[in-house]
């Protein structure tokens, strides 16, 4: 069990997939988040969610169960990204879900010298890509930078009725037109894990990530220089456990055997 091996100070945690699959908590998770607020050991969520607001989410898993988390123990790329464009002074084409718009409350649209993308789902259509696309293509004649911001470099994800194109594809599309390089914000980009670390008053080595992704999660924490811990819940599969490039630093079956194995390691 290397990953008890030094001590756990503070936890990150994947929400979808460990906490809460859709509409519904997974199995052991209300009772393990319980435990970790009964035992005071710091945490934060890290979400790539893009297509709701940090309060949104806050709602939804408060009607889950998980009561009183706060929305500043969520980190989501979003808030992320209105935060960088505030302290860039930048003016931003917003190709996002009219959801999450209340996040860039403040941010200047008008003439902007950068473009941001979200899962803007249904949203994405011809006219609105070809904006951001334009936005890019008149940067670049000015002879200025094409700075194109994406909230992940997600593929697809799966909903009731299948799978969906996530917003990389739409992302790669803009890079593809016009030859720029996006930046990504959100998991797996380190600077989103340390943020979170930091907020916690923490140093990386001290701090465990619990997550059902053994690239965004698992790989991402690790290069960040977290421990990554897999569980077997949300989109875990069995070939994970032996994957190619990421080897977790634990597996588990789910968020309450992790927080069960990190009480009894300290008792
Ligand atoms: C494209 O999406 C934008 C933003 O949601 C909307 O205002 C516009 O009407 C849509 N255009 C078409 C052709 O559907
Ligand atoms: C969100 O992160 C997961 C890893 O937790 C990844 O598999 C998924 O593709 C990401 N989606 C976005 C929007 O980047
Ligand atoms: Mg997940």
């Amino acid at each position: 069990m290397s990953w008890l091996e030094k001590p756990v100070k503070a936890l990150l945690l994947d929400i979808s997939g460990v906490l809460r699959d859709g509409d519904q908590a997974i199995v052991g998770s209300l009772e393990a988040f319980q435990r970790l607020q009964e035992i005071g050991i710091p945490f934060r969520l890290v979400t790539n969610e893009t297509q709701v607001t940090v309060q949104k989410t806050v709602e939804k898993l408060s009607k889950l169960g998980f009561t009183s988390i706060s929305p500043s123990l969520i980190f989501a790329p979003a808030p992320a990204v209105a935060t960088f464009l505030k302290e860039t002074l930048s003016r931003a084409f917003l190709l996002v879900h009219p959801n999450v718009l209340p996040e860039f409350d403040g941010i200047e649209t008008s003439d902007p010298n950068c473009v941001v993308v979200g899962d803007a789902a249904e949203h994405f259509n011809y006219s609105r890509l070809n904006e951001a696309f334009r936005v890019l293509l008149r940067l670049r004649e000015e002879n200025k930078e094409m700075q194109l911001y994406s909230l992940g470099k997600g593929k697809y994800y799966k909903e009731e009725d299948g799978l969906c194109l996530d917003l990389g594809p739409f992302t790669a599309a803009l890079e593809y037109a016009t030859g720029a390089d996006a930046r990504i914000f959100g998991k797996p980009n380190p600077v989103f894990f340390h943020a979170a670390v930091q907020d916690m008053k923490m140093s990386p080595d001290e701090v465990v990530m619990i997550g059902d992704d053994i690239l965004g999660d698992v790989g991402g924490a690790q290069r960040a220089g977290l421990r990554g811990v897999l569980v077997r819940t949300g989109k875990f599969r069995i070939s994970d456990e032996n994957h190619a490039t990421v080897k977790p630093d634990g597996i588990v079956d789910n968020l309450l055997q992790a927080v069960n194995l990190i009480m009894s390691h300290y008792n």
